[in-house]
């Protein structure tokens, strides 16, 4: 505890030194002006982000755990103009986040668009699932999440939110956005994925609550719900991909890049995933979470997990 207070006091002192540092924001501009930094980049979605922003020419800071990938994913889009930087970091790490954000300080790169989407999930019986793997994924998904956010929120609103209601319909462009990669599995409890759907809802209704606090405020905080995406996540969670109504990455972006442009707090990807988000409302809850169990326990692939 006394260990854990001081760590936060020297993070704080730290946090202090750096927002005196000149960063390159501009008093101008929208969420496109400056850098979208875009965590989980090596692979699936955020690959796909970091392509379709590239696309637009937006200039970009990649990170993930795997620098090999994002380098030769950096090498292919600066081929093609785009001002890119790779920034390694282990957000399921306690220090991750903090590594991360200090580095993207101390070289002055002003970001303008934050994707938080590294995540990973597991299925299975969670009395039977690895404790570590469980309380490394609340790290990764929600805790290096908040990290960042509120890190990006200061510095987006010390930049001049101009308190002038961009971030409502029909409004300008906010200047400074950011997305963080929620789940459909977060508008419902899923057994046999109880961990996962947990940071997944939290993810949902954190960004949600955000996105009103900060509408007013010139940035627009979304939550981006894929469904089923054909990405490696199923292999790493150990759960067989169903194939049907699945998207591709690359749809999954345009339709949350849709999304932010009409400045929608919540973007569910695809119409089954819309259908199957509004037909839960209707259902008995039991009625819901039961099926959920069938169907995921069905879908996992360690039958010897204990599950039963
Ligand atoms: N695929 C789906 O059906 C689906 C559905 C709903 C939501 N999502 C969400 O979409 C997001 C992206 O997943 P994906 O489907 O694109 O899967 P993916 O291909 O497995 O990509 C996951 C990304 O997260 C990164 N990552 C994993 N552990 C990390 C760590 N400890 N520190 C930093 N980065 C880490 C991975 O890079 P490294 O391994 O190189 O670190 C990779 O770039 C996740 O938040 C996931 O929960 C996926």
């Amino acid at each position: 505890m006394a260990a854990g207070g001081k760590k936060l006091r020297n993070r704080m002192a730290d946090d202090a030194m750096i927002s005196t540092m000149k960063t390159d924001m501009g008093g101008s501009g929208s969420w496109e002006s400056g850098y979208a930094l875009i965590t989980g980049a090596s692979s699936g979605i955020g690959e796909a982000f970091a392509r379709a922003l590239a696309r637009r020419g937006q200039a970009l800071i990649l990170s993930a755990r795997s620098e090999e990938k994002l380098h030769s994913l950096a090498t292919e889009l600066r081929q093609g103009g785009c001002e890119v930087e790779v920034c390694a970091a282990d957000l399921a790490h306690a220090d991750g986040a903090f590594s991360l954000r200090r580095r993207v300080e101390e070289k002055g790169w002003g970001v303008s668009l934050l994707i938080n989407n590294a995540g990973f999930g597991s299925g299975g019986d969670f009395a039977s699932l690895a404790l570590e793997d469980e309380l490394a994924m609340i790290q990764l998904n929600i805790s290096s999440l908040v990290e960042l956010t509120h890190w990006q929120l200061q510095r987006l609103r010390a930049n001049g939110g101009n308190g002038q209601g961009a971030g409502r319909s029909g409004g300008s462009q906010p200047r400074g956005a950011i997305i963080n990669v929620a789940s459909v599995a977060g508008f419902q409890p899923v057994p046999y994925m109880a961990t996962y759907a947990s940071t997944k809802a939290f993810v949902l209704n954190f960004s949600w609550a955000l996105w009103r606090e900060n509408r007013d405020e010139g940035v627009h905080v979304m939550a981006l719900c894929p469904g089923t995406t054909r990405t490696n996540f199923f292999q790493r969670a150990g759960i067989q991909e169903r194939h049907f109504f699945s998207l591709t990455p690359e749809a999954v972006v345009d339709l949350c890049l849709r999304g932010l442009k009409r400045q929608q707090p919540v973007v569910i990807t695809g119409w089954a995933n819309r259908l199957s988000v509004a037909s839960q409302r209707l259902a008995r809850r039991n009625w819901v979470v039961n099926a959920a169990a069938g169907f995921v326990r069905e879908a996992t692939l360690d039958k010897t997990a204990g599950v039963k």
